[in-house]
């Protein structure tokens, strides 16, 4: 198997994107901000299966963060990062230093609008725009035909999907389950900062989703009823604070009130150290 290559600079990036295109190859992207886990490896599957190189990003990314959020505490471990990849046949990670990307005069932003209003956009000013401008950015240095995003981050995924489609670049944006541990928890780089008690109790997250989704199933069409007692699922197992649980529309994001179509359900929670995100689709039956 050919050694994983590491590239840190955008220049390098795009000369060897370039190679590739002139070969006929198609390139595949995975977006990621480290400490990888089976979610983001199993992004990484599906470009090996869908492209003929695939380029991992690693970058954590500040402009994502607000100015109180987790950046200094978000976990990093790039020797393991590269090992993961190496073994699964990643062809080249792309790293670039903070200041290969944002030098001290970068002023370029990149703002997906309608989208972006609700659900994390409520309780986390300016993030998307930190995502729209870092994916922008990472879609110009590598240059891939197709990229992959995960469906835990549904709002994010339905961003990326309208920034490729508003400003007409040309690749094609492909969107992978969710990947759980076993009791049910979205894998997330963050687990690592929960304690071990909210580790134990994190999973009522998933278990309130599922319940929903089941309400949603029988044919419940009141939005407010089910998220009440979703609510109250996991209250009863997490002191937390509940950024939102929401029953949205899966193209537009608006909430829904009366659920009569395909849906997705969303919730942020905020635990000590963490914040958690997590969603699930669900329809309601036929008639
Ligand atoms: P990060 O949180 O590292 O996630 C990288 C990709 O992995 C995202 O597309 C995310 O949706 C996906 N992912 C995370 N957990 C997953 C899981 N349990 N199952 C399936 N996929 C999962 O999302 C980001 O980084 C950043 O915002 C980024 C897009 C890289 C821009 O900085």
């Amino acid at each position: 198997m050919p050694e994983l290559q590491r590239i840190s600079t955008v220049v390098a990036m795009q000369a060897q994107s370039e190679t590739w295109r002139r070969e006929g190859l198609c390139i595949g992207l995975v977006p990621t901000m480290g400490f990888l886990h089976e979610g983001h490896l199993s992004l990484v599957d599906y470009s090996l299966a869908h492209s003929d190189r695939t380029v991992v990003s690693i970058f954590v990314n500040p402009l994502q963060f607000g100015p109180r959020e987790d950046l200094a505490i978000y976990p990093r471990d790039m020797e393991r990062d590269l090992d993961l990849l190496n073994q699964r046949g990643v062809d080249a990670v792309f790293h670039p230093e903070t200041v290969e990307f944002y030098p001290p005069n970068f002023s370029t932003f990149v703002e997906v609008q309608e989208l972006t209003a609700g659900l994390c956009g409520v309780f986390r000013p300016g993030h998307f725009r930190g995502v729209t401008t870092v994916v922008a950015k990472l879609f110009a240095a590598v240059r891939p035909h197709l990229a992959v995003f995960g469906q835990k981050d549904y709002q994010q995924s339905a961003i990326i999907r309208q920034l490729v489609r508003d400003l007409n670049l040309d690749l094609s944006v492909e969107v992978a389950p969710t990947i759980r541990e076993t009791d049910g928890l979205a894998m997330s780089s963050r687990n690592i900062n929960l304690s071990d008690d909210e580790r134990r109790r994190a999973p009522a997250l998933y278990r309130a989703l599922v319940m929903g989704k089941e309400r949603i199933e029988e044919g419940r069409r009141d939005a407010t009823a089910i998220i009440a007692d979703m609510r109250a699922t996991i209250e009863r197992d997490l002191t937390t604070d509940i950024d939102y649980i929401s029953i949205v529309d899966p193209d537009t994001l608006a909430e829904v009130a009366e659920i009569t179509g395909p849906v997705v359900i969303a919730l942020a929670v905020r635990l000590a150290k963490v914040r958690l995100i997590d969603n699930i689709a669900a329809s309601p039956p036929q008639r």
